[in-house]
C-alpha cells in the first residue's frame, strides 16, 4: 500500500517509497498528482487535466481569455490591462469545499494560481512593457479578491501546498498536455495548457523544462543504486550506478542546452513579470492580503527552476549541501525546498539523510577510480549552473535593471554562491585522487575535468566582481534620483530587499498554509 510520509524521523525516511516501475497508479484519484517514481520521476504520476469540469465554466473561460495572446490569436484580457476588471464582472465565488479528487484539486490548484498571479502582477507587467529599464518598479496589487483567495486558500490546504503559484504543482510540470503518447516528451509533443503571454517563448521557457524532467525516472532509479550500493559497500556495483547517472545527466544537459533555440533570451521580459513572488520583490513591500481568508498580508516566493528537484537531488547525494556555506544565501536555497510537493521536498531529505548516513563522499573517494566518477558527477553539477548562469546573463541581467530572480533570490550574488561551492569541492576531490591508481582513461578525464573546474572559478570571480560593481553604480544613480514619477504608485530599485539580510523584515508565509 502507499504511503505519504508525514514524520520527518530519520528512521521513517529511510522508508521513502518511490512509485517502482511496476506499480500502476494511473487510475487512482484518491493519491496526490506528485509523487516521486521509477517511472513518472518528478513529474506528476496521472496526465494533467486540461479543462475544467462545467461546474467551473467560468474560470475556464475567464483563463482562456487571459494570455496576452490566446490560443486563437487574438488579444487577451492581459494584452489590454483588463483582467483585474474581469476578475470582479465574470468569477463568482466557487464553494470548492466539497472537492477531493486530488487530480481536479489539482487542476484546480493550477488555474487558481494562474489567476492570482495574473490578478497581482497586471499593473507591473503594464509598466515592464514600456519601460523594461525603469528606474522604478510599479507597485503589484496588494489585496486578492475573495472569489480568487478563499477557493485558493481552500485547495492549497488540501495538497498542503503554499496558496501560490508553484514550479511544479502550476506553471511547468503540471501545464501541459501530450500529442502523440507514443513519442517522447520533447517540446515538440508538448501543448500548454495556460499561459500568460502566449507567446513562443513562454511556450518554449516552460516546454524545455518538461522536457528535461521527462528523464527525471531515470534520475530517481540511479539515486536509489547508488545509495543502495554504497551501503552493500560494493565498489563495481556503486561505480556502475554512477557512470548510470553520469548518462542520465548527460541527457538532462542536453535537453537544457536546447533552452536558446525554444526560447529567445529577447523575450524573457514578456512573462516574466508574471511568474514573480510577493516574497522578496519590492513591489509588493507590504505583500499581499487574501480576502476572506484572513486580514494579515502575505509573502510568497515566485515559480522558478529553483523548485525543480533534480539539482537538490544531485546536491544531496552528493553531499554538496551539506558543505553550501553558512550565510543569507544558502537560507534562500533551503527556502525554495519548501517550494514543492510535499512528496518531492520528502524525497529530498530521504536523499540527504541516506547519502549522509552511508557516506556517499567517502566511499567514492577512497578509491581513485571511484573518486574521478565522483568528479564527474560534480562536474555535471558544475555544468548544469554554468549554463544556468549564462542563462541568468543573457535572459536576465541583458535585459532589466532588476537584477533579482522570480524566486526572489539577487541572482548576481546567488548563483555563484552555488557554483563556487561545486568548484570548491572539485578541487577538494582532484586533491584526493592518486593519479598512478588510475586507468588511462580516467588519468585524462581527471586532469580535463580538474583544469575545468580552475578556469572557470577564475572566469566565476571576475564576472561577479564586475557585475556586482555595474549594480551597485546603478544603484547609486538611482539613489540620487530617488523616487521618480511614472504616473503610478512606485519603489526604488535599490530599496533593502526584505529577507535578503539576516533578522530583517519578517515575510510570513505561514498564515493561510
Ligand atoms: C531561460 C532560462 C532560465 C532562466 C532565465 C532561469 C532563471 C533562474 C533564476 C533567476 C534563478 C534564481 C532563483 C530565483 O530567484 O528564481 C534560477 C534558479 C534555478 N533554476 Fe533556473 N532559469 C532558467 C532555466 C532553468 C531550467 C531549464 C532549469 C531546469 C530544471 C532551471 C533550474 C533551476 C535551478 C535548479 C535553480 C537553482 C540554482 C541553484 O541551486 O544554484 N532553470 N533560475
Amino acid at each position: 500500500m502507499l504511503r505519504c510520509l508525514t514524520s520527518r524521523s530519520s528512521a521513517i525516511r529511510r522508508q521513502f517509497h518511490v512509485l517502482t516501475l511496476a506499480e500502476s497508479t494511473a487510475a487512482d484519484n484518491t493519491l496526490p498528482q506528485f509523487m516521486v517514481g521509477m517511472n513518472n520521476g518528478f513529474l506528476p504520476r496521472q496526465k494533467p487535466l486540461v479543462r475544467l469540469p462545467s461546474a467551473y465554466k467560468e474560470l475556464d473561460e475567464l483563463l482562456d481569455d487571459m494570455p496576452v495572446i490566446k490560443k486563437n490569436g487574438q488579444s487577451g484580457l492581459l494584452h489590454f490591462g483588463s483582467f483585474g476588471e474581469a476578475v470582479s464582472t465574470r468569477l463568482p465565488l466557487y464553494d470548492t469545499t466539497h472537492v477531493h479528487d486530488q487530480q481536479l484539486l489539482s487542476a484546480l490548484f493550477r488555474d487558481y494560481t494562474f489567476a492570482c498571479s495574473s490578478y497581482l502582477m497586471e499593473p507591473c507587467d503594464l509598466a515592464s512593457r514600456t519601460d523594461k529599464f525603469a528606474k522604478a518598479l510599479p507597485l503589484g496589487r496588494d489585496r486578492l479578491p475573495a472569489n480568487i483567495a478563499v477557493p485558493l486558500a481552500d485547495i492549497a490546504a488540501k495538497l498542503q501546498a503554499k496558496p501560490f503559484m508553484e514550479y511544479a504543482l502550476s506553471y511547468a510540470l503540471y501545464n501541459f498536455s501530450v500529442k502523440n503518447d507514443a513519442l517522447p516528451l520533447q517540446p515538440e509533443n508538448i501543448e500548454l495548457i495556460r499561459a500568460f503571454h502566449g507567446g513562443q517563448a513562454e511556450f518554449g521557457f516552460i516546454a524545455v523544462h518538461i522536457a528535461m524532467v521527462q528523464h527525471s525516472g531515470r534520475l530517481v532509479r540511479a539515486t536509489r543504486d547508488v545509495l543502495d550500493n554504497v551501503e552493500a559497500r560494493d565498489r563495481p556495483g556503486t561505480d556502475a550506478a554512477m557512470a548510470t547517472l553520469l548518462q542520465v545527466m548527460k541527457t538532462i544537459q542536453d535537453s537544457m542546452e536546447t533552452m536558446w533555440r525554444h526560447s529567445d533570451p529577447d523575450k524573457y521580459l514578456q512573462f516574466r513579470s508574471f511568474i514573480m513572488g510577493t516574497k522578496s520583490q519590492p513591489m509588493f513591500p507590504n505583500g499581499v492580503v487574501y480576502e476572506g481568508v484572513a486580514d494579515q498580508a502575505t509573502f510568497f516566493r515566485g515559480e522558478s527552476g529553483a523548485n525543480d528537484s533534480m539539482i537538490p537531488t544531485m546536491d544531496n547525494l552528493l553531499q554538496l549541501t551539506s558543505v553550501m556555506p553558512n550565510n543569507p544565501l544558502t537560507d534562500i536555497l533551503k527556502d525554495f525546498r519548501s517550494y514543492r510537493p510535499v512528496h518531492h521536498s520528502q524525497w529530498l531529505a530521504h536523499v540527504e539523510d541516506e547519502a549522509r548516513r552511508v557516506n556517499v563522499r567517502r566511499f567514492a573517494q577512497a578509491e581513485s577510480n571511484s573518486a574521478v566518477l565522483y568528479l564527474a558527477l560534480l562536474d555535471q553539477v558544475r555544468e548544469f549552473r554554468d549554463r544556468h548562469w549564462k542563462f541568468a546573463k543573457e535572459y536576465i541581467i541583458k535585459h532589466t535593471l532588476h537584477p533579482v530572480g522570480t524566486g526572489g533570490s539577487p541572482i548576481v550574488r546567488w548563483l555563484p554562491n552555488q557554483l563556487q561551492v561545486v568548484l570548491d569541492q572539485m578541487t577538494e576531490t582532484s586533491k584526493l585522487i592518486n593519479r598512478d591508481e588510475l586507468t588511462a582513461a580516467n588519468r585524462v578525464m581527471a586532469n580535463d575535468l580538474t583544469r575545468r573546474g580552475v578556469v572557470q572559478a577564475r572566469i566565476l570571480k571576475r564576472e561577479v566582481k564586475s557585475l556586482e560593481a555595474k549594480f551597485s553604480t546603478n544603484a547609486d544613480h538611482r539613489a540620487s534620483n530617488s523616487r521618480l514619477n511614472v504616473g503610478q504608485q512606485t519603489r526604488p530599485l535599490d530599496m533593502p530587499i526584505p529577507g535578503h539580510t539576516t533578522g530583517s523584515h519578517d515575510q510570513r508565509e505561514g498564515g493561510i498554509r
